[in-house]
Order: structure tokens, then sequence, then C-alpha cells
């Protein structure tokens, strides 16, 4: 009996908790996080909390080996903050430019083509790891990085090698 009393207490209070996690989560996404810049000329569009959370899985898994917090290992002066994304050329600090990028990766200056070195889905011989991302997937995943810096203020800047 006390046993099973136990038992019913470790049930509740892992109840509890995960209700607790899931409360903070559907705070941090509410409409204005989830809203971000759609095109260069400013234009709003608002992503589903599916999509936030697909995109950052799939970052997770495909980008985050060096691209952890929106930090860029080997190169500190691109990172994925958003200062560094609207510096690029042309910027980059809005949805559709991000879609692009991982289509079509280019230098900061906009002058080099990128595609053989940095993941894309225009390469699937050469990056086999995003091979399978949808249209879709690669919305999530570009929408994520201009929804993350919102969620975490550690998000882009400085690693110290
Ligand atoms: C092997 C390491 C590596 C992986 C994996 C990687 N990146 Fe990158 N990424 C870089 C480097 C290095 C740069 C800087 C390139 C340059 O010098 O312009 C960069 C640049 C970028 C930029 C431009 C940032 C800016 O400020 O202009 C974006 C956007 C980006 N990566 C997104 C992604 C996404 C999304 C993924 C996962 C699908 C990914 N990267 C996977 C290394 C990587």
């Amino acid at each position: 009996m006390v046993k099973k009393i136990i038992l019913a207490t470790i049930a509740a209070l892992f109840f509890v908790l995960q209700l607790q996690v899931s409360d903070v989560s559907a705070l941090e996404l509410n409409e204005s996080t989830r809203t971000i810049v759609l095109n260069d000329g400013g234009e709003k569009v608002t992503l589903s909390s599916e999509q936030v959370t697909e995109g950052q899985r799939i970052f997770n898994a495909s980008c985050t080996k060096c691209h952890l917090q929106g930090k860029t290992k080997t190169n500190n002066n691109v990172s994925l903050s958003v200062g560094d994304l609207a510096g690029a050329e042309p910027p980059r600090d809005n949805l559709l430019a991000l879609v692009d990028y991982l289509q079509h990766p280019t230098s900061y200056d906009g002058e080099d083509d990128l595609s053989e070195v940095h993941p894309n889905v225009s390469r699937p011989d050469l990056y086999p790891e995003i091979r399978n991302l949808t249209e879709d997937d690669v919305v999530s995943v570009a929408g994520y990085m201009l929804v993350a810096p919102k969620l975490d203020e550690r998000w882009g800047g400085t690693i110290y090698f």
C-alpha cells in the first residue's frame, strides 16, 4: 500500500513538472515570438508553433555542429545573429533571404558562390545529410534562425577557440 502511494506521488510529480515545462514553451512561442520578417521589404509573417519546433529539430540535427547557439565555428564574423545576417550582401535578416542561402549560399559580400563549401539543398551529392529536406523544411529551419534569438539571449556572437 505504502509503495502504491509513493508511486502515485512520483507519477503526480512528473505530471506537474511536465505541465510546467509545456507551459513555458507555450509562453515562449507566443504569436509575437513567432512573427518574423518575411522579405527585404520588411513584410512580416507568423510561423506556426509546429514550423518553429520542426525548424529547431532540423537545426539541431544538421547545423549545431558548426552553429551551436547561432555562433559560427571557424568564422566568428559571420554568426547567425540578426546583426550579422543584416550586414551581409544582400542582407539575410529575413525569411526569404535565408531560404535562398540554404539553396545558394554565397560569401558575406555576395561575391563568391559557396555551394561547394557550405551545406545547401541544391547539392544533395555533396550534402547527403540534408538531402531529404523538403521546401517546407527549408522554410522551417530558415524561420527558426529568426525566432531563436528571441528565445536565447546567447544566440550569435563569439566563440573563443
Ligand atoms: C561544416 C560547418 C557548417 C555546417 C554543418 C553548417 N554551416 Fe552554416 N556556416 C558555416 C560557416 C563557416 C559559415 C560562414 C561562411 C562565410 O565565411 O561566409 C556559415 C554561414 C552560414 C550562414 C550565413 C550567416 C551570415 O551571418 O551571413 C547561414 C544563414 C548558415 N550558415 C546557416 C546554416 C544552416 C541552417 C545550417 C544547417 C542546415 C548550416 N549553416 C550548417 C559553417 C557551417
